[in-house]
């Protein structure tokens, strides 16, 4: 995810188990054939010193789950030379990004913009799969629509055509943006069209979310966004349910703390204090609209710019017992 989702981030969040692999942030590709600094610099687990460094020839997390990297782009020649470009770096998957709704992004004809046709789906997938041939997957991920839903199997339909080997459905379309809800049901409708494997996303913030969509969308698979930043522990708690049918208790405040100070103590070794803060920040907030606790950790630090105080502030004693605080329910 585009400027949340780094390799820092990756490492921390498949320690636990849970996810079966990531994606990196998107290599906006627009005509040229990028250099390889660009590659590393947005899936720096590709690099071979850092291979080296893991002991894997895999492009993966410290912990082993592989990352695959995203490209966006809208001309077929240009991403074909890039995939290319990345599969001589090492590249283990490659996923064609359609579904990004940024007006920047969308006024320069790339992510969900290219949905308003599936023809040029068709040709962004088939051009790239060609140029990488059977030596690593090409996948892709869709919006339902740009504007309306209309296209919405036309365009999954040409994903698969051009030789995507699963295809993640996040159930909105682009003008809905990140407003709920998320069509689950919509993705049963593409699912039932395809024969490649399809990967239900959006708004899967609980166990029952993830339980509401699989059952809705018919899908074996779940992409989670935004929620393992809510929830780091989310993966884990769904792997466990789905392996012993017991629900584990909701993450507590204690988890999302480790993971932040982790964080910030990586992020600090390249970073000036003010931005790592800044990036603290920025994860609490998506921590706080499911979390009471992050709720009111953000708006007590939201001035703090010092990491030390903030640190603290984070893993200071709550001011009420976690009894008496109101719960979100998950
Ligand atoms: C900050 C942010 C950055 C994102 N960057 C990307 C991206 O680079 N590529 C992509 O395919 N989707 C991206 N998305 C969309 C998510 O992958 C996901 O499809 C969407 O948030 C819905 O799923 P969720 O409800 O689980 O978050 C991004 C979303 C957010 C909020």
């Amino acid at each position: 995810m585009e400027g949340v989702i780094d390799a820092v981030t990756r490492d921390l969040l498949t320690r636990d188990e849970g996810l079966d692999w990531t994606v990196t942030e998107f290599v906006r590709v627009v005509d040229a054939r990028l250099p390889p600094r660009v590659f590393y610099k947005h899936c720096p687990e590709l690099h071979p010193e850092q291979r080296q460094a893991h002991h894997q020839d895999a492009v993966a997390t410290p912990s082993g789950v592989p990352v695959h990297l995203q490209l966006l782009g809208s001309d077929p020649e240009a991403l074909a030379a890039n995939a290319r470009q990345a599969l001589r770096l090492g590249a283990i998957g490659l996923d064609l990004n359609f579904g990004c709704p940024a007006k920047t992004v969308n006024r320069h004809d790339g992510g969900a913009s290219l949905l308003r046709d599936p023809r040029r789906v068709y040709r962004v997938v088939s051009a790239v799969a060609e140029a990488v041939g059977e030596q690593i997957p090409v996948t892709a991920k869709i919006r339902l629509g740009f504007a309306d839903r209309r296209l919405a199997l036309a365009c999954a339909q040409a994903a698969e055509d051009g030789g995507a080997r699963h295809l993640v459905v996040h159930a909105r379309t682009r003008n809905e943006g990140y407003r709920p809800p998320a069509h689950w049901e919509w993705i049963a409708r593409i699912r039932h069209c395809l024969t490649i494997p399809v990967i239900a996303n959006g708004d899967i913030w609980t166990l029952a979310d993830y339980w509401k969509a699989r059952s809705l969308s018919g899908c074996e698979d779940v992409m989670l966004g935004r929620a393992v930043l809510a929830d780091p522990a989310l993966p884990a708690r769904i792997r466990h349910w789905q392996r012993t049918g017991e629900q584990l208790p909701a993450t507590g405040w204690q988890r999302r703390a480790d993971i932040l100070d982790a964080y910030a103590q990586r992020q600090r070794k390249e970073l000036p204090e003010k931005v790592v803060v800044s990036l603290l920040k920025q994860w609490l907030n998506q921590m706080r609209g499911r979390d009471s606790e992050a709720a009111r950790r953000f708006q007590a630090l939201r001035r703090e710019t010092r990491l030390a105080p903030f640190l603290a502030g984070l893993h200071a004693a709550p001011e009420t017992p976690p009894a008496a605080m109101p719960a979100f329910v998950d």
